[in-house]
């Protein structure tokens, strides 16, 4: 060959998911990918979702498999951009729309990469910032981009908490001007650990006084808490903070529309001065990239979430979808650790039914994930994480049951 290959791992997560799949023990349980599951373990598009799909279906679009723009489909982007940052349409709101470039993307891993991609071209920065522990594609995403990576604390494993302390400090002291910093805006990957609002607004105060970049990954919007307000906070306190703050987020639609395999998402760069012309040479920088990668993003996926945010009562269903969703994961994070407390399993469990969002960072060691998995055919990172929303009401006490053992072993 004139290949120069060498094997790269495999992504845990899908491999996971894999192994899941070809396990056939009865009683199997995936805790791994983080896709929202209904309690009989089945995938559930939304309800709204299937509405939309039927209207879009009526609609009989003679331009429905057309081309739409490099940018991506434009009306599409002014709604994901007013979700994000909470832009209610108003002609007052023109000049702070003003501050923000948009593109579309192949969903939040495309936005991810795309902006890593831009920033690596057009900023240059020295290094980028990610939470120990992160996301792991987060890695792979700004190596294939080549900028330099560095990890500042975010977990602090003795009380399983979040470090916010090592995470300041190591930043105070480390970071340098024109560092990116990438934050997630809400249910953190993989620890289920956010700041306060508090310590929210300590992080933008470092990032202007050092004068670092907050590049903010929201794939959680309206899934973590049920508000697509509440979770979008952090994004919008920095978006809204005077002086104005360079800043981007990368947004995902797969979560909170349960539109996984559809790729649908955007990328939002944040100027700091209200200048359309500024606006525009961004997007055009973008569209430089999307164009020489795969020209522009997927459009079934947009037109469901375009048709629900044009509809009022379909919005108003959509945010009931958001609730069943995250309620659900809330009350098997609850059920969780009520069998664990009942079975008296050694070790503290609270911070199950205290961490937000998809996922428990459950504090269990390697060799017992791996017990997890050989033993009870349950399947979890071998971080601990663990997707909760692959409990179910029949599970549950077999998978604390399982937990109670491999701690106890
Ligand atoms: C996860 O972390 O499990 C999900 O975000 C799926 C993915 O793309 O990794």
């Amino acid at each position: 060959t004139r290949l120069n290959v060498a094997p790269v791992p495999p992504d845990e997560i899908f491999a996971l998911n894999g192994a899941y799949g070809a396990d056939t023990h009865p009683q199997k349980v995936s805790l791994g990918v983080g896709v929202f599951r209904t309690d009989d373990g089945k995938p559930w598009p939304l309800p709204v979702v299937q509405k939309a799909e039927k209207e879009l279906v009526a609609d009989d679009d003679l331009f429905r498999h057309e081309y739409t723009t490099i940018e991506g489909d434009v009306p599409f982007l002014r709604l994901a951009r007013d979700l994000m940052f909470g832009f209610e349409g108003k002609d007052s709101e023109e000049e702070a729309k003003a501050r923000i470039a948009s593109v579309q993307t192949v969903a939040g891993t495309g936005a991810n990469h795309l902006g890593a991609l831009f920033l690596g071209h057009h900023m240059k920065p020295p290094t980028v910032w990610l939470s120990n522990p992160s996301w792991a594609n987060h890695m792979t995403i700004w190596e294939l981009a080549d900028v330099p990576r560095k990890t500042y604390p975010y977990y602090h494993a003795a009380t399983r908490s979040f470090d916010f302390d090592g995470m300041m400090s190591t930043l105070e002291t480390e970071a340098q001007e024109g560092d990116v910093v990438l934050l997630h805006a809400c249910a953190h990957n993989p620890t289920g650990l956010d700041p306060n609002k508090e310590q929210w607004v300590a992080i933008a105060d470092l990032c202007e006084r050092k004068n670092l970049f907050p590049f903010f990954d929201s794939a959680y919007q309206g899934f973590a808490s049920g508000s697509v307000a509440e979770d979008a906070w952090a994004v919008r306190y920095f978006f809204t903070r005077k002086p104005d703050m360079e800043m981007c987020v990368a947004q995902s639609f797969s979560k909170n529309f349960g539109l996984y395999g559809q790729r649908v998402g955007a990328y939002h760069y944040v100027t700091n001065r209200s200048s359309t012309s500024l606006r525009d040479v961004v997007v055009n920088n973008l569209c430089h990239l999307i164009r020489g990668e795969f020209s522009m993003g997927p459009r079934s996926g947009c037109s469901i979430v375009k048709k629900v945010l044009t509809n009022d009562q379909l919005t108003a269903e959509w945010h009931q979808d958001l609730q069943v969703m995250s309620s659900r994961i809330k009350s098997m994070r609850k059920a969780l650790y009520d069998e664990l407390s009942r079975l008296q399993t050694p070790g503290t469990w609270e911070h199950i039914v205290e961490q937000n969002g998809m996922f428990s960072y459950t504090g269990l060691t390697p060799k017992q994930v791996y017990a997890l998995k050989d033993q009870y055919h349950i399947y979890l990172l071998k971080s601990g994480r663990a997707s909760i929303s692959g409990l179910s009401q029949k599970n549950v006490a077999y998978v604390a049951h399982a937990i109670d053992n491999v701690v106890r072993n």
